[in-house]
């Protein structure tokens, strides 16, 4: 008999277990990143940006109306640049305070493809 038999046999198993307990991303966290990142922006805008700006981006909160907030779906703010938003979502502007060091690069440029996807939408109903 091999003394070393039972070891032989055993060490497949502990392998899979390995990698399988190994494998680096969980299922949900490569849908989101399928999607862009209109996903994790629609979030931070709810934490962040909804008591000013609204849920659909309109800026009518008691908050937004009282501030000035603009309608993030208009034509008008829908036509800047994604560099100028973020230099706006950085730095603030008049009574929209400012997020540096509060959100990170990546969060700002989620938030930018939210802010795109509210602008969708509205033209999307135009449309209809
Ligand atoms: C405290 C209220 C407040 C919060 C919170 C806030 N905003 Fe604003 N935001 C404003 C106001 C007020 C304006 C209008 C600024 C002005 O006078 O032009 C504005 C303007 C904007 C504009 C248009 C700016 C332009 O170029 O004219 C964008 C885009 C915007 N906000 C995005 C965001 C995003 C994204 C967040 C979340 C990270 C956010 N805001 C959070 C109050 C707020």
């Amino acid at each position: 008999m091999n003394p070393n038999h039972r070891s032989f046999l055993a060490n497949p198993r502990i392998i899979a277990m390995v990698l399988l307990s190994a494998l680096p991303i969980p299922p949900c966290a490569s849908a989101a990143e399928q999607k862009g990142d209109a996903a994790p922006g629609q979030k931070i805008f709810a934490e962040r940006c909804q008591k000013c700006h609204g849920e659909d981006g309109s800026g009518n909160t008691d908050f937004g109306k009282a501030l000035g907030a603009a309608d993030l779906r208009s034509a008008d703010i829908q036509k800047k640049s994604d560099a100028e938003f973020y230099e706006l979502i950085e730095k603030g502007k008049k009574n929209m305070p400012p997020f540096e060091g509060t959100l990170s690069k990546t969060e700002i440029n989620g938030l930018i493809v939210y802010v795109r996807e509210i602008g969708k939408k509205q033209s999307d109903e135009k449309k209809q």
